[in-house]
């Protein structure tokens, strides 16, 4: 069936169409500053190049050039921006004297301080005449090589740290496959003075044969206000490589669910509910008194399985120690989305003993399965109002998608011009939206509904038009979490094109949505849809490398261009076909809580079976669903499809692993596993070519043996059989499966 799409839509592709045209064209965009050059007497020119980072350290270098080639002098040093001005590194400074035509000088390497802008000052010399010039500057990024790999198929994460009662600590793991022996270390550092400095006393490692080594930080007694971090070295079968968190800033919190008890007289055991950091839980206890002669303590995690409290045995931890407090943390577990938790401690003193457990903690995740709902953008535009999203909220009920799980509505670009009041908080059109945001969340948290925003890292979003957030981070976060959002887009187009760098910006917007005013969780969704070199970055600043570091800091991130984008009219086959494989490259970061996004659901320009394809291949994906097309154009068989328990299920799995292909098979035919909760696998056949594809998929092939339940997602039936799963598929489409022993 052909389906007409009304006029927004041509709104909307102008819009792209004209961001790529002012992209491509536009001439001065670079990710870094000048370099900056002056001349030195007649014909020589000094040039001092921006700095560069690389292996934690920032180097820069400078140059003196002409023909006369007499002696010539030159010095380098590298400057850090501190307390509003600029200071010389001392340790940094080189100089030289040279005759050649060109004299060369590079900085002594200067180890990088996460977040700090850099410049270089070079000054020289050639027969009397001298001059001296400043580079432009580069920021570092704030959370360096955090997820950095170590060797082949290991991966060191630090996490950002978390508070406990008065302490911080900090987890971090190193995760891979071969599982031979593995040392992590883990320290804590705080910034003081506009430098971070370790905490040493807070520095732990571990030696460890497994999957998963995890390791916390001994605990600190934190200082509200004060900011901390967590950094880590890893290594494995000699190789190493370091990582480093991004920032908690320590408020003073709320002591709620401690369990206090004596141990004898003047000493007291109290034990913290738990907390996550990571991926994983851990608790704490202390004892406190002022007598200083030796205590024990240990403190065990313990969860709540059909409705009985269990000991998590290898979480216990026990410390001798003579101190005025002993804290003690528990070992980390591996959280599981949904489970309660609490900390049972015992202590004892001189002989006297006692022991209580906390108050317990839900692992709540935002977002421990891909999140769904709706979003603006392909739909409707830029034309978006009140009434707008009252009708689509209104249809989204009628016809049963909210019901089947799509509840987030999602305003993208065109709901703010960007404008701000004398204070710098976001003003809202009132003819827009007479009841405000605030107004409009409230009705759609009334009809069930959450509610998402759009802003820009940048000052303003694609090529200067709409609301950017630049130097508004924490402001923006505070307003939206007070207006009732739920879920922050946070896109890198306007941000792309001004040159800013994606790890540096999205770290500080995740830490102020993480510290929202209102402590308001919202899902951050991070969107950088540049592709390499198209706004002059590098590729480890596209849409390419965001998983390397998002996956830390972000319920979901982009991971390649808008499904829409490139000036052509629907969206195609061939834009799923890519978005699908652009996403497929990092199925290892995906997990509950942190999903790799290929983009929207837009259907329009696709067949029957090409929305089937797309959407069997998100769920294999285990993709954000995120509908972006007028619903009320869709056929009867795309929004039955939309709305199918069976393929919303694989897409929904407990799990959260993200599927992978597996092989190939004739002519463009792929065959995609997905492993699911309770042994099962979801086997997915797309053909991508363009003639009918004959698949077989063995049951050895599939890890099985002997016969096992086949259930055909979309034709709703279930066999037992032990014979192969054969199937003709026609080109542009899929067929899914799920299997079991
Ligand atoms: C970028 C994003 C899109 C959308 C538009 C809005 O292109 O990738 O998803 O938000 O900006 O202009």
């Amino acid at each position: 069936m052909i389906k007409t799409h009304y006029k927004p839509r041509f709104g909307v592709l102008l819009f792209i169409v004209f961001a790529a045209i002012s992209v491509a064209s536009y001439p001065f965009i670079s990710h870094v500053a000048a370099d900056s050059s002056v001349a030195v007497g007649s014909g020589y020119t000094l040039t001092a190049y921006n700095p560069v980072i690389a292996n934690n350290s920032v180097t820069g270098k400078a140059t003196l050039s002409g023909t006369a080639q007499t002696s010539e002098q030159m010095q380098v040093c590298m400057w850090y921006a501190y307390n509003e001005g600029w200071a010389q590194v001392n340790s940094s400074c080189k100089s030289v004297t040279l005759t050649a035509t060109t004299t060369s000088v590079t900085t002594y390497p200067v180890t990088v301080s996460p977040g700090t802008e850099y410049k270089i000052w070079a000054w020289g010399s050639q027969s009397g005449n001298s001059n001296s010039t400043t580079s432009g500057v580069t920021t570092a990024p704030l959370s360096l090589g955090s997820g950095a790999s170590v060797g082949s198929g290991y991966t060191l994460t630090a996490n950002t740290p978390v508070v406990i009662g008065n302490a911080v600590i900090g987890t971090v793991s190193l995760s891979g496959t071969a599982q031979t022996s593995e040392q992590v270390q883990a320290c804590l550092w705080y910034l003081r003075s506009g430098t971070w400095q370790q905490i040493s006393s807070s520095c732990n490692t571990l030696t460890q044969t497994a999957t998963t080594t995890t390791i916390t930080t001994k605990p600190v007694t934190f200082t509200a206000g004060t900011q901390y971090r967590i950094s880590a070295t890893g290594s494995q079968s000699g190789i190493s490589n370091s990582a480093t968190g991004y920032t908690l800033t320590a408020k003073s919190g709320s002591s709620s669910g401690n369990s206090s008890v004596p141990v004898g007289s003047g000493y007291t055991l109290t034990a913290y509910p738990p907390v996550m950091a990571g991926s994983s839980t851990i608790g704490m206890a202390t004892l406190s008194g002022t007598a200083r002669t030796s205590e024990q303590v240990q403190a065990c995690l313990w969860y709540q399985a059909s409705g009985t409290w269990q000991q998590i045995s290898s979480s216990c931890n026990t410390l001798t120690q003579t101190a005025t407090t002993t804290t003690i943390t528990t070992k980390p577990v591996a959280t599981i989305p949904g489970t309660q938790y609490e900390i049972s401690a015992s202590g004892s003193r001189s002989g006297i003993s006692n022991s209580t457990s906390s108050g317990s903690m839900s692992a709540t995740v935002l977002s421990a399965t891909p999140y769904m709902g709706f979003n603006t953008y392909y739909a409707l535009g830029g034309n978006i109002n009140e009434a707008s999203i009252k009708q689509l909220a209104s249809q989204m009920q009628q016809n049963g998608l909210e019901q089947s799980g799509y509840n987030i509505i999602w305003l993208d670009w065109g709901w703010s011009t960007g404008a701000r009041d004398a204070q710098g908080n976001l003003t809202t059109d009132t003819t827009q939206w007479p009841s405000g945001i605030s107004g409009l969340t409230s009705y759609l948290h009334s009809l069930g509904f959450k509610a998402g925003i759009y802003t820009d890292a940048g000052a303003s979003g694609c090529s200067n038009s709409g609301v950017g957030s630049l130097n508004h981070y924490q402001q923006d976060a505070n307003t939206f979490a007070a207006w009732g959002v739920d879920a922050v887009k946070v896109d890198f187009c306007g941000a792309g094109q001004a040159g800013l760098i994606p790890q540096v910006q999205n770290t500080q917007f995740a830490s102020a949505i993480a510290n929202n005013s209102s402590n308001r969780p919202m899902i951050l969704n991070i969107c950088v849809p540049w592709l390499p070199g198209q706004v002059g970055e590098p590729e480890s600043q596209s849409s390419y490398s965001t998983y390397l570091w998002a996956h830390n800091i972000a319920q979901s991130w982009r991971t390649g261009p808008d499904i829409n984008y490139g000036g052509h009219t629907p969206e195609t086959w061939f834009y799923v076909m890519r978005n699908l494989h652009d996403n497929a490259t990092h199925p290892e970061v995906a997990g509950p809580g942190h999903w790799s996004d290929p983009d929207y659901m837009d259907f329009y320009g696709l067949t029957d079976s090409q929305s089937r394809g797309q959407l069997t291949m998100w769920s294999m994906l285990s993709a954000p669903l995120v509908i972006s097309t007028d619903v009320t154009q869709l056929t009867s068989s795309q929004l039955a499809d939309l709305k199918n328990p069976a393929v919303l299920a694989v897409d929904q799995d407990s799990l959260g692993s993200q599927g992978t292909m597996a092989f190939t098979q004739g002519t463009g035919g792929e065959v995609w596993f997905k492993h699911l909760s309770g042994n099962r696998l979801a086997v997915a056949l797309l053909n991508t070519g363009t003639s009918p594809v004959d698949f077989q998929v063995t049951p050895a092939q599939m890890g099985l043996s002997g016969s096992y339940t086949l259930n055909d997602v979309w034709n709703n039936t279930t066999a037992t059989t032990s014979s192969p799963i054969t199937a003709t598929v026609d080109p542009t489409s899929a067929t899914l499966y799920i299997v079991q022993q």
